[in-house]
């Protein structure tokens, strides 16, 4: 008997400029492999200028949806049809799925960075400091927030930026939250409970860029996270290790995020493993 032939894939991308070497894609299509999914994750540089056009064209031939990076996670929103809480609250997109004929913004990179933190702590009524306010920031702040955390310091260079977030914190996520200009080496307070580095400080090529941090204030048994995935053993990875501190390195954040993604659009819950040793691979 003839088998019955289905050559027509789902359709799923990456919008981005420049994004020849963002991961995601080996990421993300292990898991469609792992899981038997016919489905593809396509990496596309989108022009500014064309994104608009990029939005029509993933509507028109039916996407699933697509993640959207720099440049194009604020301006995404005026062509989406609504907003899930946290990318409202941020402002924000890096996920859009398709639901029923509307095309959702939402934001994982946060939610990526709470699943990776409750496999060690429950974030409720914990004190955070979080270096950085830049878009990873944000998301990680907000997603805190809504977690249930109960004060995030947060320390920049910049003080505009630090400022803006945490009056963001403050009057959208009504969460207790500080501004700390960023001079010399912090020194990180008794009584907190977790660490974060928001920044791009120490990745590729910069690999062995030093935080302004006196790591002899990173206690044993704190959580100590760094968002930068490549490498994933960073200085500051090393360094909390060493200090006997839990550690999340930004492979957990990025393969989290990642889940929560393909979740959204297959409906399959994809194993983690398997879409975090794709990454190491990409990564050496
Ligand atoms: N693991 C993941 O899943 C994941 C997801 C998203 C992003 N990321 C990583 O997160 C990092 C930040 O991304 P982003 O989108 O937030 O970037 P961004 O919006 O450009 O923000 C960069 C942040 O780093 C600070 N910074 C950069 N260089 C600095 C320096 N030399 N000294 C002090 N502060 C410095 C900036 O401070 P100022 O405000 O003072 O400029 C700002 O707070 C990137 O490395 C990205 O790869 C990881």
């Amino acid at each position: 008997m003839a088998k019955e032939l289905n050559f027509k894939q789902e359709l799923t991308a990456c919008f981005g400029k420049p994004v020849a070497e963002n991961p995601t894609q080996a990421m993300v299509e292990a898991a469609y492999r792992h899981h038997g999914l016919a489905w593809r994750y396509l990496t596309m540089e989108v022009d500014p200028s064309d994104l608009g056009d990029a939005v029509r064209g993933a509507r028109a031939m039916g996407f699933a949806g697509f993640n959207c990076t720099i440049p194009h996670k604020v301006a995404v929103i005026q062509h989406l049809d609504g907003l899930g809480e946290s990318a409202a609250l941020m402002g924000a997109v890096n996920c859009v799925v398709r639901r029923g004929s509307k095309l959702i913004g939402e934001n994982t990179d946060g939610k990526g960075f709470v699943t990776a933190l409750r496999e060690l702590t429950d974030p409720t009524g914990k004190r955070v400091v979080m270096f950085g306010a830049g878009g990873a920031a944000r998301a990680i702040g907000v997603e805190l927030a809504l977690a249930g955390v109960t004060h995030i310091t947060v320390v920049n260079r910049s003080a505009k930026r630090g400022e803006e977030l945490v009056e963001l914190l403050a009057n959208k996520a009504k969460m207790a939250t500080e501004f700390v200009p960023w001079r010399s080496d912090y020194r990180v307070p008794e009584g907190i409970d977790v660490f974060v580095n928001a920044t791009s400080i120490g990745l590729y090529p910069d690999v062995d860029a030093r935080l302004a941090l006196d790591v002899s204030t990173l206690r044993p048994g704190m959580v100590v996270a760094d968002v930068i995935p490549n490498p994933p053993r960073t200085r500051l990875v090393r360094d909390a290790q060493a200090r006997g501190c839990q550690v999340i390195d930004g492979l957990g954040m990025l393969v989290n995020q990642g889940v929560i993604g393909v979740e959204y659009w297959t409906g399959v819950r994809p194993d983690a493993n398997v879409m975090r040793r794709a990454l190491e691979e990409v990564f050496g």
